[in-house]
């Protein structure tokens, strides 16, 4: 069997083009995901293995691409272990009883994989069904898990989020050390059931100063990487808005570090240094432009990530609900066209 796309480029080896894949590749923009998803809540959905699957592969079927990322949420992992939240659509996760103190931290109780049966269920399945596409698990990172917990929804401006961190270090550090080790369980389960690469997701990091980065949330996050380095899958940290984070999120272990569309992969090298390979960056929205404004995107896209040790072809961020499936599909297409020059 030949080493899939996706971890030739990590490695930097050398590719044909990059490999291609997005982040919310599942999910609205496709017809045969919402039909399936009629009358059935998201947190429900993550929680059967046959549509886990089936919504994992519709994406993998319609465009081609090089890897699958495992359909959950983020804050799968804080349902199963019976923290009360819900995700609200148009909204996101909604959270009962959000951490205002340590009486709180009573809810997050350790991720045992008994709780997570359907995820090794529903992995070892499309393992089998995927055959050399590659699918790649994905957790929350602590901070950004944290912001949903503190803030008891999605949030702006993080407020009581960076409030906490600066006025009651302990409970911050205390509530980042429960959530990097269900975080780190969430991972483990899904590499030893056969996922091949992982993504640690801080979506929100960017919206921290370096300095309160490297001391509140830095530390957590390599600690879940830490907790994976075992298990030998490549390791990608992505969040938005991180222009200014992207070397510390390097540091924190990933092999590769996401991009958002804010940094030109050539400068995102720049400031990660050597060793790392790149994963990103087009514009989501750009996928609303008529095709030769993306295609012209996607080319200065492949030629800035050729600075780098090795790209991942990614979107900056989740493609948006309303996209047009074909524009996915065209820009795979476009991406594979992309040879790399003799
Ligand atoms: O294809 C994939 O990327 C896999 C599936 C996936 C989902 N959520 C499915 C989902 C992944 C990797 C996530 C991670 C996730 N969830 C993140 C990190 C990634 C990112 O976007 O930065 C975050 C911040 C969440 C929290 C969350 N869950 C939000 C903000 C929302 C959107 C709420 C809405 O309705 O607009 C969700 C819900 C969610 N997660 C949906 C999907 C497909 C949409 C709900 C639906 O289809 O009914």
């Amino acid at each position: 069997m030949t080493t899939p796309l996706l971890l030739r480029a990590i490695a930097g080896e050398p590719v044909p083009h990059p490999p291609v894949w997005f982040m919310r590749q599942a999910g609205r923009s496709l017809p045969e995901y919402r039909k399936l998803r009629e009358g059935v809540a998201m947190l429900d959905s993550c929680m059967r293995a046959d549509l886990i699957i089936e919504i994992t592969l519709q994406p993998v079927r319609r465009h081609g691409v090089d890897a699958a990322i495992f359909f959950s949420d983020i804050v799968l992992p804080l349902k199963a272990i019976g923290v009360d939240l819900d995700i609200v659509p148009g909204v996101g996760p909604v959270i009962a009883a959000p951490v205002r103190s340590a009486t709180e931290l009573d809810q997050l109780r350790a991720l045992e994989p008994v709780d997570v049966e359907f995820v090794t269920e529903a992995v070892q399945g499309l393992v089998g069904e995927l055959g050399e596409t590659p699918l790649i698990g994905f957790a929350g990172a602590p901070f950004t898990l944290a912001s949903y917990l503190v803030e008891g929804g999605p949030s702006k401006d993080h407020a009581r989020t960076k409030a906490l961190m600066n006025a009651d270090p302990d409970l911050w550090h205390s509530l980042l050390t429960r959530l990097g080790a269900i975080s780190a369980a969430f991972l483990r389960v899904q590499v030893e059931a056969g996922a091949r690469a992982v993504q640690l997701f801080d979506s929100w990091a960017g919206v921290l100063s370096a300095t309160d980065y490297v001391q509140f949330v830095q530390p957590h996050s390599a600690r879940v990487l830490d907790a994976v380095a075992d298990l030998g899958v490549p390791r990608i940290h992505f969040g938005v808005g991180t222009g200014e984070l992207l070397r510390l999120m390097g540091e924190a272990g990933a092999e590769v570090v996401g991009v958002d569309w804010r940094t030109p992969l050539d400068e995102a090298t720049r400031r990660i240094g050597p060793g790392r390979a790149v994963q990103g960056n087009l514009d989501p929205a750009l996928l609303f432009a008529p095709t030769a404004v993306v295609e012209r995107a996607a080319a200065e896209v492949v030629e800035a990530g050729r600075a780098a040790p090795g790209h991942v072809f990614n979107l900056g961020h989740g493609v948006l609900p309303d996209t047009d499936p074909d524009a996915l599909t065209r820009l795979v297409d476009f991406v594979h066209s992309r040879t790399a020059p003799a």
